[in-house]
């Protein structure tokens, strides 16, 4: 049983009845209606990462598990843009300039594909980037792909393997003991051999028994759904001081995101879209024109250490968590997945799973 019908569950969901396992997922809403649906799919490990070693290790490994992943899942036919178009990270000042030439040396001494841009460069590499534009980092291995989309393929393909989603159904407990794992849920009881927790920042909310809350706090993310309506999409992932954007092949650029510790508020609020459009406006000229055509909201969940909490419970053996990727669950996905699917059903623990146990909280 998988509780969590978002990117990491499903996904789970669908590792898991590939390998023929009967699976059951539960989600208190639907499937990617939580900080899936206002995720911009960035796979940019280079940029969120650099700074974090073992986060980088993992966003790493998993961006290059992402092509046979995305291959698998062709045969549920559900049309999912995923691109590998690089990221372009935009330089407004000369400070930013240094820091960016800065990055492209650690990246070469690691030999990552890395090429600086000077403001005229850019401008010709990039045309719709503000002109006063400094420079920027080009990273060729980056990319995006379409959160929602991917979940909706993750979703057919486990049907078409024979998972069952059950939903809106609220787990509110685990109970590990020694023959089966019981959910409890509204007015229902299921029994598993084995239940994951994938519901994001709402994971802490379904009590595992034995076993203390993961220490999660979600952070808010505001984004902005614009259609462009003047000239040219920027043509790839551009990363700037204050926002980043996703151009997608029907005209959308998503802008994002604030990140707010305002507990579980999913509302979108004045502030948060006037710090997107300010930003997106210094970052791109066109943008004053655009549409909006939605505001979206997420809570990521967030750990101390901004690692996710991915394996088995000690103290609940039949229960594993995998939640807390944070800013990066569409990129941690192919790697989630597998890591889960490996220990459940062919008993391997990776040794990373060492490193981003739920248990390690309680040490
Ligand atoms: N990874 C982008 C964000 O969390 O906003």
């Amino acid at each position: 049983m998988v509780v969590g019908a978002g990117v990491i569950g499903a996904s789970i969901a669908d590792a898991l009845a590939d390998r023929g396992v009967s699976v059951t997922v539960l989600d208190m809403r639907g499937p990617a209606r939580g900080a899936t649906q206002a995720s911009a799919g960035i796979l940019a490990p280079y940029l969120e990462a650099h700074d974090h070693p073992a986060l980088l290790d993992l966003t790493s490994r998993s961006l290059s598990l992402y092509p046979a992943f995305m291959e698998k899942l062709a045969a549920a036919d559900v049309p999912v843009e995923f691109a590998r178009t690089g990221t372009l990270e935009v330089a407004l000042d000369d400070e930013e300039a240094r820091r960016l030439q800065g990055m492209k040396a650690w990246l070469d001494a690691r030999g990552v594909e890395a090429e600086w841009l000077d403001s005229s460069a850019l401008g010709e590499r990039e045309p719709t980037v503000h002109p006063s534009a400094r420079g920027g980092l080009f990273i060729a291995a980056h990319g995006f792909v379409r959160a929602r989309a991917l979940v909706a393929a993750l979703v057919a393909h486990a049907k078409m393997s024979g998972a069952i989603f059950e939903m809106p159904v609220e787990a509110a407990s685990v109970e590990s003991s020694r023959d089966a794992a019981v959910v409890r849920a509204d007015d229902r009881r299921y029994e598993a051999d084995a239940v994951v927790v994938a519901a994001g920042s709402w994971s802490k909310r379904v009590r595992v028994a034995n076993v203390a809350a993961l220490p999660m706090r979600p952070v808010r993310g505001q984004l902005l759904h614009l259609t462009w309506t003047d000239g040219e999409l920027p043509r790839r992932v551009i990363w700037g001081p204050r926002c980043y954007a996703v151009p997608w092949s029907d005209r959308s650029l998503l802008v994002g995101a604030t990140m707010e510790d305002v507990g579980f508020d999913e509302e979108p609020t004045v502030a948060g879209v006037q710090a997107m459009t300010t930003a997106a406006s210094s970052l791109f000229p066109a943008a004053a024109s655009a549409r909006i055509e939605a505001i979206r909201v997420g809570l990521r969940p967030k750990l101390p250490d901004e690692l996710p909490a991915i394996g088995r419970y000690a103290r609940a053996p039949r229960v594993i968590a995998a939640s807390g990727h944070y800013r990066n669950g569409v990129l941690l996905t192919p790697l989630t997945a597998a890591l889960v699917s490996g220990l459940l059903v062919d008993g391997v623990e990776d040794p990373v799973l060492a490193q981003i146990s739920p248990d390690r909280f309680e040490r």
